[in-house]
């Protein structure tokens, strides 16, 4: 694994539902198999050159899902707090959600900022969870919340209620055969490399982590200049 840079990974956990529908199990079923799939990565974060992992857990459109699977979903990420939090903090992990909190039941939101400042002193990795998330609400409200003495990326941040700073994102990864940002961090990812896998999420693992890291590293970014090497002709 190269470790001489520290990446900022997004990963869009798609393909849950589908993932349970062909096993003949209701949804929720892939949505319990997703958090079994991203409780190995947090595992085992540590072995990889990531600074900062930001997972899309809950879009402001996923509020149009039928009650009982919105329902299933909340009570999976509460678990999930109460399980994770302690594991997070022992394994010297950094912890923050991003999205609108008004909309989310009060003693989840109690959790989240439990964890978040429990985990505030570490000095690893970041885990951001996306939820009630939508970029371009973000994008939206941090035009209203900007002052003439603000910058606009720290007007995004207070919108998020990000506690860390806004970073560009370098690679991320959307598994569940679909070739879309579905409005997540559409001003992170203004650089990123894309990868779109065709596995589900519940099958992902840190194999797989591995193996597109190393992809990444064959990339050539440029950011918008020439390729390493090449000098300017008029
Ligand atoms: C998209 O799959 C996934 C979601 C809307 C929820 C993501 C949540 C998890 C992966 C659960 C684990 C996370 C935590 C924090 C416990 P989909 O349902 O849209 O899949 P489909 O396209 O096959 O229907």
């Amino acid at each position: 694994m190269n470790f001489s840079q520290s990446l900022h990974i997004a990963i869009i956990m798609d393909g849950n539902g589908r993932w349970a529908q062909a096993r003949h199990q209701p949804r929720l079923m892939g949505h319990q198999a997703g958090g079994r799939a991203l409780a190995e990565i947090i595992r085992n974060l540590q072995d990889f050159p990531i600074h900062t992992l930001t997972l899309y857990c809950f879009s402001q459109d996923n509020w149009k899902r039928p009650d009982a699977e919105v329902q299933g979903l909340w009570d999976l990420f509460d678990r999930f707090l109460k399980r994770h939090g302690p594991e997070m903090l022992k394994r010297n992990l950094r912890f923050n959600v991003i999205g609108r909190r008004d909309r989310i039941q009060a003693k989840i939101v109690r959790k989240i900022r439990h964890w978040e400042t429990q985990c505030r002193a570490n000095s690893g990795p970041l885990i951001r969870l996306a939820m009630d998330y939508s970029a371009k609400w973000h994008l939206e409200d941090a035009g209203r919340l900007l002052t003439p003495e603000m910058d606009y990326r720290s007007a995004i941040e207070k919108s998020q209620n990000g506690i860390y700073p806004v970073e560009s994102v370098d690679l991320l990864i959307r598994t569940g055969n679909e070739s879309r940002l579905s409005d997540f961090l559409l001003y992170e990812c203004a650089y990123a490399e894309l990868f779109f896998l065709p596995m589900a999420w519940p099958d992902f693992s840190s194999v797989e982590l591995a193996q597109v890291i190393d992809r990444y590293h064959q990339r050539e970014r440029r950011f918008g200049a020439l390729p390493l090497g090449q000098v300017a002709q008029s």
